[in-house]
């Protein structure tokens, strides 16, 4: 042992990160290989825990096609340095090194072929062998500065840093140790933080309507979901508690309290022209028979029958076709409003990113106070986009701490 490697205390690290989630974990990594002594701390008792249930179970840990374009934040081009120097590829690259199996799923959608368990041994072995130090059961029940860094006083006695790192997350799945942590310390050092909400989170229905679909529950049908000007085209699932499934989950994000949703049955089909022609063709058939061409048939059959349409098409209008084809490209709904924090994907909002180098993920007041990862007001569509997000954020704040 070297005379300076005998006066560093035990309590003392480079680097402390609080959070061993999929940014936290990263970040420690990268800063280990860079000979950084780096403990990570967290309040949990195991790692990474929204990782292994994530994607079902199978981690949708990256998005080939993910570009800036596919993330909200009120400061649009904070995001762009740290995703453009750490690629969708990158991750790949890392993953195939570790002979992690995967699949696309849907186009750019990687998810491990056997278990979320891959991607979280991944990040548990690259931390090992940096050798960054992951402590479980810490909390944090205070942080102040000093001098040379930051002293907190953790249930496992006072730590020590130069850099300190948040990486606790946002408030979604609170049972997975969700906390509002990171928010009260960026106060704590004068930073701003923006008003959070849940997003890719499932909507809730008005009593009436949950009723009326409820014998639906469990079916799932292509639709195109629009709200504020965007427009997600993937299924819809039927929920005995509202609507869920990708176009929810996505429009979710984009949908405050109050808006309606206007949803597109049969998004791929020019209704009135083939309403028209089917009439021509077969006039006694019926409106659920045309809809069950394109849409699981009991979801046909109740749609129609909310709708109280009856009789062979030989019995309507065209004007009245062109109502009936209104109707299907904008099925307005205004939900009651969403699971909430409780079920929803990520937290949208949070720390301010004109506080930060987009660079480092240093705050600018403090380059040695760095947040990463979903705390931050960055927040990803859904499918991918988020975990990318998170080792980004990580490897940017990991090359500089
Ligand atoms: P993350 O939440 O992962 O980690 C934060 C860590 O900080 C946790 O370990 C927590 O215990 C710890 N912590 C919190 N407060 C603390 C405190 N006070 N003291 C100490 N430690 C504290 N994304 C995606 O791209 N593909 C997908 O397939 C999915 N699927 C998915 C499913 C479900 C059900 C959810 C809830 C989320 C997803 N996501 C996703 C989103 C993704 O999980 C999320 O964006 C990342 O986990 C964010 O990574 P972070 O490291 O920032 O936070």
């Amino acid at each position: 042992m070297t005379d300076s490697a005998k006066t560093i205390p035990s309590s003392h690290f480079d680097v402390i990160i609080i959070g061993a989630g999929a940014a936290g974990l990263m970040c420690a990594a990268t800063a280990g290989y860079r000979g950084r002594r780096v403990l990570v701390i967290d309040h949990a008792n195991k790692p990474g825990k929204k990782i292994l249930m994530s994607g079902g179970g199978r981690c949708n840990f990256t998005n080939l096609n993910s570009t800036p374009a596919n993330f909200l934040s009120d400061n649009p081009h904070f995001c762009i340095s740290a995703l453009k120097r750490y690629t969708p590829q990158h991750f790949v690259e890392l993953v195939d090194r570790h002979g992690v199996e995967y699949v696309e799923k849907a186009p750019g959608q990687l998810f491990c072929k056997d278990s979320a368990k891959d991607i979280l041994n991944v990040l548990k072995t690259e931390c090992d062998w940096a050798g960054a130090e992951i402590r479980m059961r810490t909390t944090v029940s205070a942080v102040a500065e000093t001098d040379g860094g930051y002293r907190l006083s953790t249930s496992s006695g006072t730590l020590s840093c130069e850099s300190l790192v948040i990486a606790s997350g946002g408030l979604s799945i609170p049972t997975m140790g969700a906390t509002g942590f990171g928010y009260r310390i960026a106060e704590q050092f004068g930073l701003r933080v923006l008003a959070t909400r849940a997003g890719l989170v499932p909507f809730t229905l008005h009593p009436e309507l949950k009723e009326q679909l409820s014998p639906l529950s469990g079916i799932s049908c292509p639709v195109e979901a629009s709200c504020n000007h965007q427009h997600f085209r993937e299924p819809m699932l039927v929920t005995h508690r509202g609507l869920s499934g990708p176009s929810m989950l996505q429009i979710s994000s984009f949908w405050q309290p109050g808006d309606e949703l206007a949803i597109n049955l049969l998004p791929a089909q020019n209704v009135f022209d083939d309403l028209i022609g089917l009439r021509r063709d077969k006039p006694r058939s019926t409106l659920a028979n045309y809809l069950s061409q394109y849409l699981p048939k009991r979801f046909a059959q109740a749609y129609n029958d909310l709708q109280g349409w009856s009789g062979p098409l030989q019995g309507y209008k065209n004007s009245d076709l062109e109502q009936i084809a209104d109707t299907l490209r904008h099925w307005t709904i205004k939900p009651a409003g969403t699971e909430g924090y409780r079920t929803a994907e990520v937290t949208l909002g949070g720390i301010d990113t004109r506080q930060l180098s987009s660079k480092t993920m240093a705050t600018l007041e403090r380059p040695n106070l760095y947040f990463i990862g979903e705390v931050l007001d960055v927040t990803g569509h859904l499918g991918g986009h988020n975990f990318q997000w998170a080792w980004a954020s990580g490897v940017a704040a990991g090359n500089d701490v």
